[in-house]
């Protein structure tokens, strides 16, 4: 487990009563502690509520006959166990920069590791007929995505699938609040000064093209926030936990929010504004497939 990390240089973004992960190389902004796995937890099943499954590309019949398959950036590994227990036959890999993984309780058919995707991954070239990456948005560089798709086409078999499930920072009906959250603000400015490209899902599609891959695929999803379903409820709930997480970033560019109570009144009426305005985000989810020759 990592432990507390809150260096002065590395303050900009930080609350001192959260626990971040301790990867100098890595630029994930979010923290890696209890109530942050509980989102995550939360938050897959709210993604997979809202796409109606936990993936797009056609490998259902190869999960049932049993394939390797990683997830990269795993966090906690709901989406690794998910699947681990739906597909008995296969074997799952999960890899993140903070160890939040479970030991204990999980399916005996997954594994987890510490690792940077953004370094050559520790497996065989040609080895998973499948790999999964969801939500790396406030992860990963701009220039940091071709090269994790490189590392993992070298991992993938020929044949093999590749999946990214990404959040946007676009929005169907967004009130004032949640479109000064979701970063039409200064707070974009932050997210490229930090490098990330929170344009990334629009360029996904040509990304994989050009790293070699074929049968490319993509689909967008407009989804309910705090309204109309399931998936728009605990998609709330989940959100109104890391725009909590966010605080310290936010008060940055909006100092009438640093205060505390202030910032947990305007949250609590980000939540009545998408029920009143019926917001939608949208998701957008892509896969390709390394050539077979
Ligand atoms: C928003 S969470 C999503 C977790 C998981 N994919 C899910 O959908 O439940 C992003 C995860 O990416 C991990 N991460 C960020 N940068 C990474 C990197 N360079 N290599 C590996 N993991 C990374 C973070 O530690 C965090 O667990």
């Amino acid at each position: 487990m990592s432990t507390n990390n809150n260096k002065e240089d590395n303050i900009e973004y930080k609350d001192k009563s959260r626990r971040y992960h301790e990867d100098a190389n890595a630029g994930y902004i979010l923290p890696d502690d209890e109530l942050e796995n509980d989102r995550l937890h939360m938050q897959h099943y709210a993604i997979k509520l809202a796409f109606d499954g936990n993936y797009d590309a056609p490998v259902e019949e190869q999960l049932k006959q049993g394939i390797t398959v990683l997830d990269g950036g795993c966090g906690p590994g709901p989406w690794t166990m998910d699947m681990a227990k739906a597909y008995p036959n296969s074997k799952f890999h999960g890899v993140d920069i903070s160890d939040t993984f479970p030991n204990e309780i999980k399916p005996s058919n997954a594994e987890f590791q510490v690792h940077n995707i953004t370094n050559p991954l520790p497996f065989p070239d040609n080895t998973f007929g499948l790999i999964h990456q969801r939500l790396l948005l406030m992860g990963l560089r701009k220039a940091e995505w071709q090269i994790v798709i490189e590392n993992y086409l070298k991992v993938l078999q020929p044949g093999g699938w590749f999946e990214f499930t990404e959040s946007t920072p676009d929005l169907l009906n967004g009130g004032p609040n949640l479109t000064m959250l979701m970063g039409f603000s200064k707070l974009r400015d932050i997210a490229n000064m930090k490098g990330f490209d929170p344009e990334v899902y629009k360029v996904l599609g040509s990304l994989f093209k050009e790293a070699g891959a074929d049968k490319v695929r993509s689909r967008q999803l407009m989804t309910p926030v705090n309204h109309t379903n399931e998936s728009g409820a605990l998609l709330w709930k989940d959100y109104k936990i890391m725009f909590t997480s966010m605080k310290p970033f936010v008060a940055k560019v909006h100092p009438d929010l640093a205060n505390e109570e202030a910032y947990a009144k305007f949250i609590e009426e980000t939540g009545e504004e998408c029920k009143n305005y019926k917001t939608h985000f949208i998701f957008t989810r892509c896969y390709g497939q390394k050539p077979v020759n």
